[in-house]
């Protein structure tokens, strides 16, 4: 279930002829980074049932699958690779609530502005980071990402992405987002034995500085932790100042 790719590999993970190949060579599904029973606290916090929900990149994760059994009602999933694509709708044809359609996160014209209450992006945003053009192609996908958002609605970015590097991207005027960050710990993450935990729980948003950083007595303790980045859209009449939520005195 879980796989890093936080030193970039490969710069082929924007390209869609790679993910074809790979959706060819690996039938079946995977989720990367982490399920949805444990996405599920901060899925169901941001993101009311009855939302109209877009999964950007979804691949041939269950995830999707599992916000339905969860009550969801209304998830259109695109992804750049038809394979997967392909494979997916067939395998959902007999579950309403999700759609798929093969598109580009970078140009999602196919839809109209303010089109969707959320959403939610499990490891796409870092694909795009891991390609050539990475800088233009995270721009062109965030400011879609941004178009696509009602006033409110909320942008979920789950990344293996620390602030220093998805805070600069996310934290942009033009976007006008108000940024909470958590920070939990891969599958399988034990801590150390004798190990006290230095962090009250996982479900409490991490405070960032004003400069977007982690507090510098902040201890992470599984170093290969997953950040997960609530961006709300924010309208003119919600205030923002554009300082990052949560800053530390
Ligand atoms: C790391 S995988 C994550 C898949 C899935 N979200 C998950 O959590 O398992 C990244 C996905 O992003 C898709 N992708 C890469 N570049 C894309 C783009 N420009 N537009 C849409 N999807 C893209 C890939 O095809 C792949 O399915």
């Amino acid at each position: 279930m879980y796989r890093d790719v936080s030193a970039c590999n490969t710069y082929n993970y924007g390209d869609a002829l790679y993910w074809n190949s790979r959706y060819l060579q690996e039938a079946g599904s995977f989720d990367w980074y982490q399920r949805y029973t444990a996405l599920r606290p901060f899925v169901r916090k941001y993101i009311p049932t009855s939302s109209r929900v877009l999964m950007v990149g979804c691949g041939n994760a269950v995830m999707s699958e599992d916000m339905v059994k969860d009550g969801y009602e209304d998830i259109m999933n695109i992804d750049i690779s038809s394979v997967a694509i392909d494979m997916m709708k067939r395998k959902y044809e007999y579950i309403p609530q999700l759609k798929y359609m093969q598109m580009d996160a970078r140009d999602m014209s196919f839809f109209p502005d303010e089109s969707f209450d959320s959403v939610l992006d499990k490891g796409t945003l870092d694909s795009l980071m891991c390609s050539n053009n990475a800088q233009i192609s995270a721009a062109q996908m965030l400011g879609e990402v941004s178009r696509l958002l009602k006033p409110g609605g909320v942008y979920m970015l789950i990344t293996y992405g620390d602030p220093t590097v998805r805070i600069p991207h996310l934290n942009k005027p033009a976007f006008n987002w108000k940024i909470t960050l958590y920070i939990i710990p891969r599958p399988g993450f034990e801590r150390p034995a004798g190990c006290s935990s230095s962090w009250k729980s996982f479900l409490e948003p991490v405070p960032l500085t004003e400069r977007g950083l982690l507090p510098a007595d902040f201890v992470m303790e599984d170093p290969d932790s997953h950040f997960i980045y609530l961006c709300q859209k924010m309208d003119e009449t919600m205030d923002l100042g554009h300082a990052i939520i949560h800053p530390v005195p």
